[in-house]
């Protein structure tokens, strides 16, 4: 595995281990590399309410925001579950990286076992619904 994709794997694998899913026990760990190496990791977290409980990959997005970072500078984005294959987003969080990632940001989807796959927006949601361009 390329050290990069080993390097933003470990830590979605370190986001995972922040989850709260006790209702599930599905836990999933997301991550985003900055363009100067800083990593900024997530986790999914679950409600008795189930349906306010929010994905790993959107908490990482939004946590990434909130602490003050640019998305613009975001150059890799990973994330990780304990799944045959590598774990593929859910269509509420691709919808949701697509307001922030380019197009043909590298995405490594891993699992437990080392599998990654590496892919893009492009590959993941094509025909994208986006109301900015280039913002
Ligand atoms: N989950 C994620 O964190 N990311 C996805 O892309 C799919 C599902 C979480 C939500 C819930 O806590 C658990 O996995 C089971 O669906």
């Amino acid at each position: 595995m390329k050290e990069e994709y080993k390097l933003i794997v470990k830590a979605a694998k370190e986001g995972r281990e922040r989850s709260y899913s006790p209702y599930s026990k599905f836990k999933v760990g997301a991550a985003a590399m900055l363009k100067d190496g800083t990593i900024i990791k997530g986790c999914n977290i679950e409600n008795a309410s189930f349906g306010l409980t929010c994905c790993a990959e959107r908490n990482t997005m939004f946590s990434l925001i909130t602490q003050g970072y640019d998305y613009h500078d975001i150059v890799m984005f990973a994330v990780i579950a304990d799944t045959k294959d590598p774990v593929s987003p859910c269509g509420a969080c691709r919808q949701v990286l697509a307001e922030f990632l380019k197009p043909d940001t590298p995405i490594v989807l891993a699992n437990m076992h080392d599998d990654i796959k590496v892919t893009n927006l492009k590959e993941l949601l094509p025909y994208t619904f986006l109301e900015l361009e280039n913002v």
